[in-house]
């Protein structure tokens, strides 16, 4: 019997590491899950034909765009998924929400506050589903901490204390990619790592951000230009002479917050952690527990259970594989661990569910993209003018 299944064509723009990743993500989201919408590869587009080609071939997309307004203005395409760097995510989000399209688009949510606040307006005017893709909601670990924090395990919220460290660009010889760039990514680390720190609070908690106190450094300030193969330019590479050019982005924000229900909170994004890779680690002590994840221990979830007899009690750790969460038991027997591409096949798969259904808000959603975005803003006027900035004052 033919299979009666809904379908919807989706239409990916940008085809390098997040292209990955989503191309990954639709493509094996009905092998695991059951949508009730099937995804239908439709459309990558990317600038360089030749390489958007070679992502068509190797994971199945039908057609090949090297214009985005293709994407946005095909009918047949249903949903828009952005996958740029940061500078072009308003441009294409706001094109294909003219076009009725639902989006999908990587955080964070925009280069700037202002193009933020564009994005949601258009959204809400046009009515289209959207959807941001703060993939760490969906590590089964942190969906089950989550579950526990809103059953009151923890009780009362005390503190978070929330680093993202990498170190891949200590390296002076690494040169000025879009990443480094204030008018392509809007910030460094800030919005790169902090954006999924600062969600991830957002997330956990269900709590707001009240004010903040924040700190940004650049330790390297000029770099090499031109393109990055392995790591360094081929000039670097051959000895040669490079021109160099501004570094317009922070290297490392650290920064305090208060939260709305009294909760206080240290965070620190950094590309300069030596030693760490991807070290995304979140803790929260409240009154009655604490929770702790670290994303290189990615099955795992650390529980602390104050409410126990004191001579039973101890850290927990808990292996989040059994179908605890809403997602790993769709994969593997427990205890046989899925990994970082898994947060995006479940996304895929939330992201399915929420448009075959009636139509409710996503989590996150392009509010959710604002209100990370407002605390991204604090926290810089809060270090060019050194001193504590409320949400409020720049939302
Ligand atoms: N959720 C996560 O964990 C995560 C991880 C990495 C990056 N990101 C986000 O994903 C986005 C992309 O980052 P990336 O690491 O994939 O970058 P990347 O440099 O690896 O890829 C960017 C892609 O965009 C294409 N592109 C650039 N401008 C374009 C345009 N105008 N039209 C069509 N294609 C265009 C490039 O050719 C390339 O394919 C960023 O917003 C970043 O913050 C999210």
């Amino acid at each position: 019997m033919a299979d009666k299944k809904r379908t919807i064509n989706v239409g990916l723009v940008g085809y390098q590491f997040m292209g990955k990743a989503h191309s990954n993500a639709w493509h094996q989201v009905p092998h695991f899950f059951d949508p009730a919408l099937h995804p239908v590869m439709h459309t990558i587009c990317g600038r360089n034909h030749a390489k958007a080609l070679q992502t068509a071939e190797r994971w199945g997309w039908k057609n090949v765009a090297t214009d985005y307004r293709r994407v946005v203005s095909d009918p047949e395409i249903n949903l828009v998924d952005i996958t740029v760097p940061n500078n072009a995510h308003a441009e294409v989000a706001l094109a294909a929400i003219a076009a009725g399209k639902a989006v999908c688009c990587e955080k964070p949510l925009a280069r700037t506050l202002p193009e933020a606040k564009q994005m949601v307006a258009a959204v809400k005017k046009a009515g289209v589903p959207n959807f941001v893709w703060f993939n760490y909601r969906r590590v089964p670990a942190l969906a089950f901490a989550r579950q526990l924090i809103t059953e009151g395990r923890i009780g009362k919220v005390f503190h978070v204390r929330a680093v993202y460290l990498q170190d891949w660009i200590k390296n002076p010889n690494i040169p000025l990619v879009w990443r480094l760039s204030g008018a392509v990514a809007g910030s460094g680390s800030h919005g790169d790592l902090g954006a999924h720190s600062i969600d991830m609070a957002r997330f956990l908690l269900g709590d707001e951000f009240q004010e903040v106190c924040g700190l940004a450094h650049t330790f390297i300030k000029e770099r090499p230009i031109g393109e990055m193969v392995e790591g360094l330019t081929a000039q670097v590479r051959s000895g040669q002479k490079v021109k160099k050019g501004k570094v317009t982005v922070d290297d490392a924000v650290l920064f305090l917050a208060r939260f709305k229900s009294g909760a206080i909170g240290t965070f620190e994004a950094t590309r300069f952690a030596t030693g760490h890779h991807n070290g995304n680690s979140i803790e929260i002590n409240g009154d009655k527990g604490a929770i702790r994840f670290h994303f290189e221990d990615f099955s795992y979830l650390d529980f602390f259970d104050d409410t126990l007899p004191a001579r039973e009690k101890g850290w927990r750790r808990i292996s989040v594989s059994a179908g605890q969460d809403p997602y790993s038991g769709k994969y593997w027997p427990a205890g046989h661990v899925i990994g970082y591409e898994h947060t995006f096949i479940n996304t895929a798969n939330d992201i399915l569910e929420n448009l075959a259904g009636p139509r409710r808000a996503f989590h996150a959603n392009f509010e959710d993209g604002l209100r990370c975005q407002e605390v991204l803003e604090a926290v810089m006027v809060s270090h060019q003018q050194r001193q504590w900035i409320r949400i409020a004052d720049v939302a």
